[in-house]
């Protein structure tokens, strides 16, 4: 069977934004399959803030996408064709497929596949039931040990990630308060049950902060990095915990380093601890998690949503979303 593979790959690093002429859309006609290589037909791409920075030429904790090569993304899809016996044709399989219709890949090391379970729809297992609600969950539960009656404040709040860390706070009986941009996500915030929101975009958090947290901050989980860390930290109680899960305030879409926070001071006056994780470490051990979050999915008690773009030659306006704030929840695309 002749299988044709559309593709981008990466032409320029992009500044800023990215445009469609940073990219290539390419299509061609895939190999046959080696021994122990799988060929995927993709049907959902996950995307996130992280592959933005993979296409600069900068150092992180995986290597940039080179120029000429698929430009890399999670994402899921059907196994096509197996010459692996840990795969069978018909699995639904999670992993790095990239901005293409097709993918072969043999399966080992980093380059492993997860099969999915087909029991739920496939946005839900790309946004709750995968890396985004794995991530919240160790963020926030197992580094944050959240203790009833804390204060949590949770930036880029009505995002993905946000959306569900907030929602575990309040599981945990914590006060939770919320920063996100815009009318719609701070009332969306409200649906989830979040106490006070601050709307970023149309306020000042500097001077609404310390209103809204009059007992201090206990936690916060943070997405954005940038000012609204630095205006965090004067407000952070005595043994905080800062969780620095992601700073798309904070040059992700440039080729330079952003102004860091210039009171890390407060950290030794509270006696707070500042940790970043990686969802990446938490995967091999999420069957917790999961199952956790499949049960308040399953009770209607976890709300989620997904902002479903369609069609491969969107990609690259797709990525923007997320920097624009355009995406409503979960942004995947469907190919
Ligand atoms: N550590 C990890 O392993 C890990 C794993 C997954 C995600 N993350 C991080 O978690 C964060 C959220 O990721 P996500 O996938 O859940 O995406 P998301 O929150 O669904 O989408 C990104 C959101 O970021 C906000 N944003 C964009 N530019 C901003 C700016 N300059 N200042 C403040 N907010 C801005 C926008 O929300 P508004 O409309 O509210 O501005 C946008 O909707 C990102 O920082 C990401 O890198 C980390």
């Amino acid at each position: 069977m002749t299988i044709k593979n559309t593709k981008w790959v990466l032409r320029n690093r992009p500044e800023g934004l990215v445009k469609d002429s940073d990219f290539e859309l390419i299509t061609e006609i895939m190999p046959e399959i080696q021994e122990d290589e799988i060929l995927i037909e993709n049907l959902f791409l996950s995307f996130d803030p992280t592959q933005r920075t993979w296409l600069n030429d900068m150092p992180g904790y995986l290597p940039p996408v080179q120029i000429g090569e698929v430009v890399r993304s999670g994402g899921m899809g059907r196994v096509l064709e197996s010459n692996n016996p840990e795969y069978k044709v018909g699995d639904l399989a999670f992993g790095f497929v990239g901005w293409q219709s097709h993918c072969i890949t043999k399966p080992t090391g980093d380059e492993r596949f997860r099969v999915i379970p087909d029991i739920l729809p496939i946005p839900t297992m790309l946004n709750v039931m995968g890396t985004t609600g794995i991530t919240a969950y160790y963020g926030l539960v197992e580094l944050g040990n959240p203790q009833p009656g804390e204060t949590v404040l949770v930036s880029g709040a009505a995002g993905a990630t946000g959306s569900v860390a907030v929602q575990i706070a309040k599981f945990k009986g914590c006060h939770v308060i919320g920063i996100a941009g815009g009318a719609e996500k701070c009332a969306w915030l409200k649906e989830l049950g979040v106490d006070d929101v601050i709307d970023y975009k149309n306020s000042n958090v500097a001077e609404e902060l310390p209103k809204l947290a009059k007992n201090g901050i206990d936690i916060y989980f943070d997405n954005v990095g940038g000012d609204i860390l630095e205006t965090v930290l004067f407000c952070i109680n005595i043994n905080a915990r800062i969780l620095l899960c992601g700073g798309i305030s904070s040059g992700y879409d440039a080729n330079r380093l952003p102004a860091g926070p210039r009171n890390l001071f407060s950290l030794i006056i509270k006696r707070a601890t500042m940790q970043g994780f990686l969802v990446l470490d938490y995967i091999p051990q999420s069957q917790k998690a999961l199952e956790e979050i499949a049960t308040w999915v399953m009770e209607g008690k976890l709300k989620h949503r997904e902002d479903v773009q369609e069609g491969i030659e969107n990609c690259p306006q797709t990525l923007n979303r997320l920097f624009t704030g355009e995406n409503k929840g979960k942004q995947l695309l469907k190919i």
